[in-house]
């Protein structure tokens, strides 16, 4: 995700600037102990039913173009378990004790081989010796994998993710991720025509209680939709017209489960369980997850002291990556999001190339990874250092609905709560000015959900709908109104979102990100502020 095309800024301005961040965040270099991804390990291990295995392949090396690839970037769930950053590996985590001639073990990591020539090259490789110093019960070379013998028909199920393929076969290498995938799917007898949609309505329809019917049936339509045939499969066709009738649905039960006979592996559960685990966060996560947070927050107020109209959407990206670096941070955890005027109404805007920001909104969406851990914080703006009194309306109907979101943001309360807050204000609001007629048009305006776990992914997994200590949240209601829109012209091309995170805990919920200037008086005070950055010009270059 790293967009490679966005770091010149960073390098021209970080090599001059060096010493404008005033001080480092406290603290050593930290990053998650051995200690920490064992017993995470150990804590899926309880989640296996006896004997089952779950297996996990590390994220592939994705090519950018001809001979470039991106920056490797770790699986998270790989991350999670290991601390691995390497490709080319793969986990297996047993349920019940394995042996061999040195013993028992309940797991085994598969790693790529040192190679002096390669390493040269392309950096540095930890191999096995790096990898038992992470406390593995076993690790071996990748290669390995190949001869073992795993045997995996003798497990009740293996646990599994499903493939993307979108893996390379690297023809230098005869055991790399792609050998290695294509090995695995052999020994599980895994289909080469095999139909994921089809597999995982069976499995659901296999343990369907009767609660949930209507929410299976609705998985079924939103399939169907995308792939008609699914509506022809004689199992599917009678689960939509008699899932309700209880004998018929216990032969159901027995039909899916004999079509799925030949498979003894899962692809749906070991997400859940892994989910489970990531969506409440350790201490030691913590301290990573502030840390990108606080980052985050100081990359914004920079930008909130430091622009002026004269610059780019791209340069006000180039501050936030500087900051980032300043204190440690690898990278942007997704593609930052900065669009001005027309472009805060794109929510997913990220080309971030717009050069006339001029007396316009600038919303910015952005957050530091810092080992691992991306924040996802967001803050708009005036460029001009003032809110017009239109921008100010609506800002202000944003902010009283995220301040009401954050307020619901308590221990045992539901996701749905938080956004039920959020899209009363905003609905309440919008119908106030006369930007709708009719409450149910405010979607128009808001068509996004507003909070969603953060972790090792900027959207981390959610298992329970429920709010629990130590989760950490977004929250973030916005309004966007593009140009065209059935309203007074004036209200065109003004997109706003405001996004904090959020942590949960027994009291209280508790803003990580709080220091970056929220309300609209607290941001034109930090905008009036100066920035070191004010006396940075650059020559201008020497072409025609
Ligand atoms: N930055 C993506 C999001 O806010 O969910
Ligand atoms: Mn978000
Ligand atoms: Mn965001």
């Amino acid at each position: 995700m790293l967009k490679i095309s966005h770091q010149y800024i960073y390098l021209v301005v970080f090599s001059l600037f060096f010493s404008f961040v005033p001080e480092k965040l406290s603290g050593q270099k930290s990053e998650l102990s051995p200690d920490f991804h064992r017993k995470r390990r150990i804590q899926l291990r309880e989640k296996l039913p006896n004997n089952t295995v779950a297996v996990f392949f590390s994220s592939p090396i994705r090519n950018r173009a001809n001979d470039v690839d991106y920056e490797y970037h770790p699986d998270p769930n790989f991350f999670y378990l290991t601390g691995w950053n390497e490709p080319h590996a793969v986990l297996l985590v047993y349920s019940t004790p394995q042996k061999d001639e040195e013993g028992t073990y309940f797991e085994k990591l598969y790693v790529r081989e040192r190679d002096a020539r390669n390493e040269m090259w392309n950096g540095r490789r930890l191999g096995v010796a790096g990898a038992r110093k992470r406390n593995f019960d076993r690790v071996a070379l990748k290669d390995t994998f190949l001869n073992d013998q795993h045997n995996f028909d003798r497990f009740d199920t293996v646990f599994m993710f499903d493939f993307e393929n979108d893996v390379r076969d690297d023809k230098s290498d005869s055991s790399d991720l792609f050998d290695l995938q294509q090995h695995f799917k052999k020994t599980i007898n895994f289909p080469d025509n095999f139909d994921a949609d089809r597999y995982n309505l069976y499995q659901r329809i296999r343990r369907a209680e009767v609660v949930e019917i209507p929410y299976i049936k609705r998985t079924i339509e939103y399939l169907a939709d995308r792939d008609s045939t699914l509506m022809e499969d004689p199992v599917i066709q009678d689960f939509m017209n008699n899932a309700e009738n209880e004998n018929f649905l216990s032969d159901l039960k027995s039909r899916s489960a004999y079509l799925l006979r030949d498979y003894n592996f899962d692809i749906n559960q070991l997400e859940e369980m892994m989910a489970s685990l990531r969506e409440v966060k350790t201490e030691e996560e913590l301290i990573l997850l502030k840390k990108a947070v606080q980052i985050s927050v100081q990359g914004q107020r920079e930008v909130m002291k430091a622009i002026n109209p004269n610059m780019t959407e791209r340069e006000v990206q180039g501050i936030h990556q500087l900051v980032y670096k300043k204190y440690g941070a690898a990278h942007e955890g997704y593609p930052s999001i900065v669009g001005a005027g027309d472009n805060a109404c794109v929510l997913h805007y990220i080309t971030n190339d717009k050069t006339d920001i001029e007396n316009q909104l600038i919303l910015m969406d952005l957050g530091a990874e810092y080992n691992g851990y991306t924040a996802d914080v967001t803050r708009t703006i005036p460029v001009s250092g003032k809110f017009t009194p239109e921008q100010r309306a609506l800002y202000e109907i944003v902010y009283k609905s995220q301040t009401a979101g954050i307020e619901a943001a308590k221990k045992g309360v539901s996701f749905s709560t938080i956004t039920k807050a959020c899209f009363k204000v905003v609905q309440e609001g919008l119908l106030e000015l006369g930007i709708i007629e009719n409450p149910d048009e405010f979607r128009r305006y808001l068509p996004h959900g507003v909070a969603h776990h953060i972790g090792l992914d900027v959207h981390d997994p959610r298992y329970t709908p429920y709010l629990k200590p130590n989760m950490v949240i977004t929250v973030e209601p916005g309004i966007y109104i593009p140009e065209g829109s059935p309203c007074d012209p004036k209200w065109w091309n003004i997109g706003i979102r405001i996004e904090d995170d959020i942590l949960i805990t027994e009291g209280a919920p508790v803003n990580l990100s709080a220091d970056a200037p929220r309300s609209w008086d607290k941001i034109e005070s930090l905008m009036s502020e100066k920035s070191p950055l004010d006396d940075f010009t650059l020559p201008a270059l020497n072409v025609d």
